[in-house]
């Protein structure tokens, strides 16, 4: 192998060891420090620097490493949920989206819940910063768009307020036992008929993919695999019951989109 074939090996092994390590330090390694610490741990406990730190807010939310995140299926996962709230009237109704995601998925859902008819959407964080980031993505909405900080696992909002109720990407994030929280809130603050759209990781059908996929979530997001067997969230919501679930696979099912209409 020639001299400069072998400097490009290097530079990329050495790109992506770096951006690993990046990526490990602002989530996973953040979080392993802070339970290291003494004392009481708040509700955001589990949120990752990157959501919270605005400047890490600001260097990670960038579509192409989003999509590339994402394995690319990006648009797909987005467009399928668009074109879900695009077949509801939602006139005179609200769109809940149950916390913040990084690239163009709130404008993109934002912009459909309108198109359906939508008198507000809602969006409910637990991180103030993530709030802020996203109200500079929804300028052409203001007025229309209320963002509102909410912890997904115990929100503050009454039963029955929206019509529809956006989940992308959270569950993964969260301890197990608020991952089935999060669903049963999902469920309470839907109007009976209202429909959920969650998006999320899901157990791959190729090993290769199946190995890769398991150990990224080791190194990096450990309470991701449960989505796997133990708390997939299409068991889950019929566990809980007063749910019609859909569910569509990508990328040979390495992701999921579950729709789910209450009942
Ligand atoms: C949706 S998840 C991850 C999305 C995905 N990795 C992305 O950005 O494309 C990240 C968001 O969830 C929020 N979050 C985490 N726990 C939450 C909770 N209990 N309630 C509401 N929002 C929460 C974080 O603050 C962050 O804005």
């Amino acid at each position: 192998m020639n001299s400069w074939v072998m400097n490009a090996v290097f530079a990329l092994l050495f790109i992506l060891l770096t951006t690993g390590l990046f990526f490990f330090v602002v989530t996973r390694g953040a979080l392993l420090v802070r339970g290291l610490s003494p004392g009481l741990h708040s509700e955001k406990a589990h949120v990752y620097p990157i959501y919270s730190n605005m400047r890490l807010i600001k260097l990670v939310d960038f579509q192409p490493i989003i999509s590339a995140i994402l394995l690319f299926q990006y648009h797909r996962l987005v467009s399928k949920i668009v074109s879900g709230l695009e077949q509801l009237d939602l006139t005179e109704k609200k769109l809940l989206i149950t916390s913040c995601a990084f690239g163009n998925v709130i404008p993109r859902v934002v912009h459909a819940a309108f198109r359906a008819g939508a008198k507000r959407v809602l969006i409910a964080d637990i991180i103030q910063n993530e709030l802020l980031h996203t109200s500079r993505k929804l300028d052409a909405y203001s007025g229309r768009v209320e963002l509102i900080e909410d912890n997904a696992t115990a929100m503050r909002q009454e039963d029955g307020i929206a019509h529809a109720n956006v989940m992308f990407f959270l569950l993964h994030e969260l301890p197990h036992p608020l991952k089935l929280k999060a669903l049963s809130e999902a469920g309470r603050v839907l109007a009976p008929g209202g429909k959920l759209f969650l998006a999320e990781f899901h157990r791959p059908e190729l090993w290769v993919l199946r190995a890769l996929s398991w150990t990224y979530f080791k190194v990096f997001e450990p309470l991701g695999l449960a989505l796997w067997d133990t708390h997939d969230p299409l068991s889950c919501l019929e566990n809980i019951g007063g749910w019609s679930c859909e569910r569509t696979t990508y990328f040979f099912g390495n992701f999921q989109i579950i729709t789910a209409t209450k009942l």
